[in-house]
């Protein structure tokens, strides 16, 4: 990446919410190596501490569904780093972790209040947490960039028969919460637009992760490109958008899917 296309992160003050799952683990790391200076942060029982030791980041422990914990840690990020240019936002309750268990996949006929209300007050109430105090801090850094992450069931239904023999299913807070996201950095986006803070979403496609061969198949035959995506080929949209090199890009919603939502 070099700096005559702005295609540059090095010394970037970043702060990335949700580092030790799939895909955090490789922002992690690309960002590392990209020169930010960078702070991590994950839950409560995460390894977050740990994975920030061993990439020469700073680690903190967030639970981005509470308010006190949220405005502490960015507080704590921004102290360590002495300002902030950007957050990538993308801790959230997921099909294959945080909810695997439970009833997180109940019939939607009787499907759970406490497990809607769980996944909303992560995903959704976690990215408004983290982006009114994140957005905060970097515009009073002098602006930057604010990365959500969505989901393509923030942008289309599910084909629920491509989880009918799985373990782990797509549920209905995860698609409410990840069409909120969208929505709320659109509003975030218009109403910071002219303090120089940037916040768009990025929404990855299904990213293989060791399933079995029937759901990759079976994802695999309803993208365009007929495969799921690998978790690399998510960092370029995130670098960028974290860069001066997006400097005119704000308030759009960055789709990474191999064509999933284009037929
Ligand atoms: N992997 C995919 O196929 C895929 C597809 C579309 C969208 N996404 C989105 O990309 C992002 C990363 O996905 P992933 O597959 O790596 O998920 P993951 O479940 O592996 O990681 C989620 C991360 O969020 C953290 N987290 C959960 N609850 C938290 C809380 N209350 N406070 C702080 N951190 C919390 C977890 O500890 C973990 O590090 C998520 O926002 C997800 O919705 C993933």
């Amino acid at each position: 990446m070099t700096d005559s296309t702005g295609i540059t992160l090095h010394n970037k003050r970043i702060l990335l919410v949700g580092a030790t799952g799939v895909l955090g683990k490789t922002y992690a790391n690309a960002l590392a190596e990209a020169g930010t200076n960078l702070a991590i942060a994950d839950q409560p029982g995460s390894n977050v501490i740990e994975l920030a030791d061993r990439i020469g980041a700073a680690g903190i422990i967030m639970d981005v569904s509470v308010e006190d914990d949220v405005i502490a840690s960015v507080n704590q990020a921004v102290e360590t780093l002495d300002g902030l240019d950007g957050i990538v936002m993308n801790a959230a309750a997921t099909g294959e972790s945080l909810l695997a268990e439970g009833e997180a996949f109940s019939p939607f006929e009787s499907y759970p209040l406490d497990v809607w209300q769980k996944t909303i007050d992560v995903n959704l109430t976690g990215t408004f947490l983290v982006t009114r105090e994140g957005g905060r801090a970097i515009k009073e850094s002098g602006g930057g960039s604010l990365v959500m992450v969505s989901s393509i069931y923030g942008v289309v239904g599910p084909d629920h028969r491509i989880y009918e023999d799985q373990p782990f299913k797509s549920f209905p807070g995860y698609s409410a919460s990840k069409a909120g996201v969208i929505g709320l950095a659109r509003w975030a986006a218009t109403w910071w637009a002219k303090d120089g803070v940037r916040v768009n979403t990025v929404t990855p496609g299904g990213v293989f992760n060791d399933h079995d061969k029937s759901f990759s198949d079976a994802y695999a035959n309803r993208t365009p490109m007929g495969r799921m995506a690998n978790r690399e080929e998510l960092v370029g949209m995130v670098l960028f958008l974290l860069s001066d090199a997006s400097s005119y890009c704000t308030g759009q919603n960055y789709i990474v899917d191999g064509g999933f939502t284009a037929w």
